[in-house]
């Protein structure tokens, strides 16, 4: 029985084990997965106890991946684009780091909601550790254009400058006028109920309105019902970043859609 686990601070609310769970009995490995709790200063020392006693992978949740990029002895590129990692698969003693957050989130919008990026006006709300997260996977898939709007407009603009052509970055002023047809909201405002700025007319007709958060109706949500675009969470982001995961390691795919279904039924 090969082990994984998910390791954090908290941890106890984590749906990884449940998802990954139901991913192996579907797909029938042989495999057991845990949720891991690390004390704020011992993530590094969790991480070696887990391959010291066998463990083949893990993944990272709040507040440790990045700690986790600066663990791995090597980043696949969009970990190292994200600047953060949520996946750890270990070989011979050696630590491989990727993220398969923006995969996720792709994954979700194209295959779940039948969505292609290819060419569609894509803005992207917040600068932060979410944002960053999710860029190159989403600048692969070639929309045009990705704006990137953020309350700091300074952090924004330096965000969209590391990843060059194709990405532009502003502050939430400087939409007015403008009109996208996918919005993402990777702010961490709807988890203190803050609603943010967005001008009216920034809904394109028919356009879809993400957030990145699961599980509540952010405010983001509520503004973007009430201008007529269509509605998702960040449910079947986690789904879809947790069945990437389970390719890393088990080389196959998993098939997400009954397991997003039963997860909606739960949170119900
Ligand atoms: P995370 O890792 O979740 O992205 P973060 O790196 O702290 O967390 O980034 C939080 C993001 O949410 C930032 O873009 C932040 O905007 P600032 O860069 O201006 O701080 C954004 N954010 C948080 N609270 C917000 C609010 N009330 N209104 C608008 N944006 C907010």
């Amino acid at each position: 029985t090969d082990r994984y686990a998910v390791v954090g601070h908290p941890v106890a609310h984590s749906k990884s084990p449940r998802i990954h769970g139901l991913f192996a009995a579907q797909t029938r490995q042989d495999m057991r997965y845990e949720a891991l709790l690390a004390p704020l200063d011992g993530f590094v020392a969790t991480v070696r106890d887990f391959m010291a006693v066998g463990g083949r992978g893990m993944n990272v949740t709040v507040p440790f991946k990045e700690e986790a990029f600066r663990l791995a002895d090597t980043l696949t590129p969009r970990a190292r684009a994200a600047g953060a990692v949520n996946t750890l698969a270990f070989h011979e003693g050696r630590i491989i780091g990727d993220n398969t957050d923006g995969a996720g989130l792709v994954a979700d919008i194209r295959d779940n909601l039948g969505l292609a990026l290819k060419g569609k006006r894509l803005l992207l709300l917040g600068a932060g550790g979410a944002v960053r997260g999710c860029l190159l996977p989403l600048l692969g898939e070639g929309p045009s254009p990705l704006l990137i709007a953020n309350r700091t407009a300074d952090k924004a603009l330096v965000l969209a400058r590391e990843f060059g052509a194709g990405v532009a970055g502003c502050g939430f002023g400087d939409l007015a006028g403008l009109s996208f047809d996918i919005i993402i909201n990777g702010t961490s405002a709807g988890l203190a109920e803050v609603a943010l700025p967005l001008p009216p007319g920034l809904f394109a007709p028919g356009a879809l309105a993400y957030d990145m958060v699961y599980g509540r109706q952010t405010p983001f949500l509520t503004q973007a019902a009430a201008a007529g675009a269509r509605c998702a969470d960040g449910l079947g982001m986690l789904v879809e970043q947790a069945a990437e995961a389970f390719l890393v390691w088990r080389g196959l795919r998993p098939e997400t859609a009954p397991v997003l279904k039963l997860l909606r039924q739960e949170l119900a």
